[in-house]
Parts: C-alpha cells; sequence; structure tokens
C-alpha cells in the first residue's frame, strides 16, 4: 500500500501525483471527454421502469437458479482463496522475526489454484477479493492484489510465466511492511516523518528476498522488481527512487494499479473505504499521470464499472449485489436483487442480467452498509459480509 497515494482528510495537502479525494472529484461535472462517463451514459439512457421485486419480468432467472449455477464456482474459489490467505497468514507471520527465519516457501501450489480459478473467469474469485482479513489486513490484502493482478494480466495477454511471477511479486510485495504494521494500524494519520520511514517497506521487502530459497535467477530478479518497484509512477512520481516510465519494470506497473484499486476499495484503521466504483473512475480519471493509460482501462474491461461484489441501485430503485460481469458490456453487470425500492429485504432475491434488460440500468454504485432500509439484521448481515472469516 501506498500510503501517499491514499485519499486524506480536505486538509491536509495532496501530495504530488495522486488521486484527487473522492469528495472532490465526484463533484466534478462530467465533461464530453470523460471516457468513464460517456461509457455510463452509452447504455444508461433508458426511463426508470417499476420495482423488480413489484413487478418480475416472467422469464426472469430467479436467485436460486443462479445459486445452483454459481454453487460450483463459489466453493472452489472459496478454498482456493482460503488456502492462499492461510499461506499469507503463515508467511507474513513468520517474518515478524526474519532473524529467526530462514527457507521459507512460495507458496505456489496456492498460487497456481488461484490462476486457474481466474483463468476459468470464475468471478466469485473477484467477489471474495472484495473482502477484508479481520485480524491483519495484509494477510487478505496480498491476496487480493494476487487475485486483480491474475485478473488483469489475463486481460492484458500475460504468458502462463509471467502470471505466476505475477502472483508471486503480488503475494509478497508488502512483506517488509511487518516492521512498520504498529504504525499503519494506528488509527491517525501518519506524520510526515512516520510516511518516510514506512516508505522504506519496498527496498526493506526486496532484501527479504532472500528468505525464499527457491526464488533464484529470473524470477528473482522480476518478483524483486515487483517489489520494490510497486509504488514507482510514471514520471517519476512514485517511491523510493522516482524511476521515470521506461525505466519500471512492467509487472510492478501492473502490480503496482491492482495494489492502488485493492487498497483504496478497502479500510485501513485510520480510514474507510471507498466504493469500486468510484475508485475507478479517480483511477481513469488520473490514469494519464499516474499510471500507464493501458492498464487502467484494461482493469475497468476487467472488472468492468461495477465490479464483483459491489452494490448498486438500478433504475428501477431495487438495490442488490453485483454478482458478475458481462464482458464488452462495462455498464451492465449480473446483479441479485436483494432490497427493493421501498427498502424492503426481497423475500425471494432475483438475478437480473443488465444485458438482457435493455429499459433497466445501474443508476447508482451505493454503499452497502448505509443502505436506506429499516431492516437492521439486514445491515449487519451486509456489513459481515465485508470480512473474510473462514479459517479464524
Ligand atoms: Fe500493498
Amino acid at each position: 500500500m501506498k500510503f501517499s497515494d491514499l485519499p486524506k482528510p480536505s486538509e491536509e495537502p495532496r501530495p504530488a501525483g495522486t488521486a484527487a479525494p473522492l469528495s472532490e472529484k465526484s463533484s466534478l461535472p462530467p465533461t464530453a471527454s470523460d471516457p468513464f462517463k460517456e461509457l455510463e451514459e452509452k447504455e444508461s439512457a433508458s426511463k426508470p421502469v417499476k420495482s423488480l421485486s413489484a413487478a418480475p419480468p416472467p422469464a426472469e432467472e430467479t436467485a436460486e437458479e443462479f445459486d445452483r449455477k454459481v454453487r460450483e464456482e463459489s466453493l472452489q474459489a472459496t478454498e482456493v482463496y482460503s488456502e492462499a490467505v492461510s499461506a499469507a497468514r503463515q508467511i507474513y507471520r513468520a517474518l515478524e522475526k526474519p532473524l529467526e527465519v530462514e527457507g521459507l516457501e512460495i507458496p505456489h501450489e496456492a498460487l497456481r489454484k488461484l490462476m486457474a480459478v481466474v483463468r476459468s473467469d470464475n468471478q466469485e474469485i473477484l467477489i471474495l477479493a472484495d473482502r477484508s482479513a479481520p485480524d491483519n489486513y495484509l494477510y487478505g490484502h496480498v491476496v487480493n492484489v494476487a487475485v486483480f493482478s491474475l485478473r488483469l494480466g489475463l486481460s492484458v495477454g500475460l504468458t502462463e510465466e509471467e502470471m505466476l511471477t505475477v502472483a508471486a511479486g503480488a503475494f509478497l510485495h508488502d512483506i517488509g511492511m511487518i516492521p512498520y504494521l504498529p504504525m499503519v494500524l494506528r488509527p491517525t494519520r501518519l506524520s510526515e516523518d512516520e510516511l518516510k520511514q514506512v516508505q522504506r517497506h519496498s527496498e526493506e521487502g526486496a532484501q527479504l528476498l532472500t528468505k525464499f530459497p527457491s526464488l533464484q535467477g529470473r524470477d528473482l530478479e522480476v518478483v524483486s522488481s515487483i517489489v520494490v518497484q510497486v509504488h514507482e509512477r510514471m514520471e517519476g512520481m512514485g517511491y523510493p527512487q522516482a524511476l521515470g516510465q521506461d525505466a519500471i519494470h512492467r509487472l510492478a506497473k501492473l502490480v503496482g494499479v491492482c495494489d492502488m484499486y485493492e487498497s483504496l476499495t478497502h479500510m485501513r484503521a485510520w480510514r474507510s473505504r471507498l466504493l469500486p466504483h468510484h475508485v475507478l473512475r479517480v483511477m481513469i480519471e488520473e490514469h494519464e499521470r499516474t499510471f500507464e493509460p493501458g492498464l487502467v482501462k484494461s482493469l475497468v474491461e476487467a472488472l468492468s464499472l461495477y465490479p464483483p461484489g459491489s452494490f448498486v441501485r438500478l433504475s428501477s430503485g431495487d438495490i442488490g449485489r453485483v454478482v458478475a460481469v458481462n464482458h464488452g458490456l462495462p455498464t451492465r453487470p449480473i446483479v441479485k436483487v436483494l432490497v427493493d425500492a421501498q427498502g424492503q429485504r426481497v423475500a425471494a432475491p432475483k438475478v437480473v442480467n443488465l444485458a438482457t434488460h435493455p429499459i433497466l440500468y445501474v443508476s447508482d454504485a451505493v454503499d452497502e452498509t448505509k443502505l436506506p432500509t429499516s431492516d437492521q439484521r439486514l445491515l449487519l448481515e451486509l456489513r459481515a459480509q465485508r470480512w473474510w472469516v473462514r479459517g479464524f
């Protein structure tokens, strides 16, 4: 996680080359050249319709049918995600005492399984990557960054070998952060001096790669580049070396995009999370200055403008969770409707594929923990779903 990347309270000066706070960006009027807005408007020119829960289309797929269809994918994704989080916990805990540990293994098998699940277009894994680990954010963070990096790697056509290297690099990219955890887990923002200390984690992390003896030769070189350069940005705006665009390894750029996306869409001790849709909006608006333009576009294509796991309000007023994306239709995901337009829990949740409902569209992204509903139990359930609790 790059701390200077994160949106700060409005009284703080924003470091050069970082994304503007969303409150600032989201208030900007859309412009004709706004590619994000163009995508949204292209498919959103319909009028609101009656609540789905009040008038379900006769040919609608039920949530039960959809659930049955994805059950196998979900079980598979859960298993490999769990294995990867456990591996992260084991390795990151072992590195709490670096002087006492040698001969660590990279969890190749767990990373291969993650890659296979992502390759099979199992979108349940993207929903899991929207969650946080409750004990130490790093365990979930590095796995989530690996998932998003693999998904982005697939989109940009990485080879099998490069995909595995990216997964290892993403998984290990924050090993240097361990000594700084007491600082970053504090619920208050860091001072400038503390921020400088924390920024050492990239180079210190690369040095810790010697703890993984199987990592050698070309693999070591590339993984090391990813770990040390994940916070480098275009035009020398990143750290630790303020490298220029051509000097940053292309796989480090890829993991860097996913690291920022993951960080901003998950809460930290000192700030709340931001909605995935809004994070993508900021990233696409900032991409020319901060990231390789093609990479951000590819991330949006891979996740859609409403990524799996996020919540949206439909033009009908109904609210649901995005359960899958329709590739090539970034504003028309598949949505499981959970709350009706009156804020009531839907008795029989319905799955709506916006690709086959031209009249319906996503009207906005919503925070499921702040839904306008009097159903406190539903709110608690939705809040609980933000956390990965399996295996605790
Ligand atoms: Fe990170």
